[in-house]
């Protein structure tokens, strides 16, 4: 078992970032690491990384992206052993669009029992008819920084107000792939969600149709009344 570190007293431990595509999972993610000091790791980040490098996994799943359609179970939860093998993930981390299907969640659950503190699972909700809106709007610079053209624009159009770069559009983002990637949600990611709703697990449901502050702040409310206190999990091992 890893060992906790010293002098914190707030350990989030593994945290999920659950919902539809488009709800802010990877906005929230990017927030909160640097909050916690846990990385994120968003898996869609890490296909497009693949895709960029012309890997053979990257070029599959350039294929499935494209489409909407998921990439396969085994392949994935391949791609996140390798990530969790690097030393930033031994106190937690933010997993963004992952777990996807009831295979990785129980794959996942195979990979838990590493850390001390058990996961907690956020579900971000917010209206289908908005998630369009934030979907085609999306602009991301080339470090994956997230901006929307109606509800977070850049201060000079196309353009990253940190570091200058051009923002691009991801090649899913269209209104026919959103569709797609909405099936696919539906038809797999739903029962995901269930899943942790249902398995004794810490879950939290946070409404993401408000601003991304206060998106933020509910889901830092929510970790810390889920949270363990790591005397409070010495107690209950004894
Ligand atoms: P992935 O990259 O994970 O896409 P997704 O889950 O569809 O989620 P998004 O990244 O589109 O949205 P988000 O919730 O992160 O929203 P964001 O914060 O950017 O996956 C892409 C593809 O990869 C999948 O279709 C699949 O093919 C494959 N894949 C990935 N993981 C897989 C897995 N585990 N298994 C199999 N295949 C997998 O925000 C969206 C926009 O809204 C932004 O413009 C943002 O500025 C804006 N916004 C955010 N919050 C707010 C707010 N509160 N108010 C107003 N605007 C907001």
């Amino acid at each position: 078992m890893k060992p906790l570190p010293n002098a914190s007293d707030f350990l989030p431990g593994p945290v999920l970032m659950l919902g539809a595509p488009g709800v802010g999972k990877g906005t929230q993610a990017q927030l909160l690491m640097a909050e916690f000091n846990i990385p994120q790791i968003s898996t869609g980040d890490l296909l497009r990384e693949h895709r960029k490098n012309h890997t053979k996994l990257g070029m599959l799943a350039d294929e499935l992206m494209s489409k909407g359609q998921l990439v396969p179970d085994d392949l994935v939860n391949d791609m996140v052993a390798e990530r969790f093998k690097q030393p930033d993930t031994e106190h937690g981390y933010i997993l963004d669009g992952y777990p996807r299907t009831i295979n990785q969640a129980e794959w996942l659950d195979t990979q838990l029992v590493a850390y001390l503190l058990p996961v907690v699972a956020v579900h971000i909700v917010v209206p289908q008819r908005v998630l369009l809106e934030r979907i085609t709007g999306r602009r991301i610079s080339p470090a994956g920084r997230i901006y929307n053209i109606y509800t977070n624009p850049p201060k000079v159009e196309g353009i990253c107000d940190i570091d200058g770069s051009k923002l691009e559009q991801r090649k899913d983002d269209t209104e026919e792939v959103f569709h797609e990637r909405m099936k696919a949600f539906d038809a797999k990611t739903a029962a995901v969600i269930d899943y942790y709703r249902t398995h004794g697990g810490r879950f939290a449901e946070v409404n993401g149709d408000q601003p991304v502050e206060d998106v933020t702040k509910a889901i830092r409310a929510a970790l810390l009344k889920l949270r363990h206190h790591p005397e409070s999990d010495k107690d209950s091992e004894q």
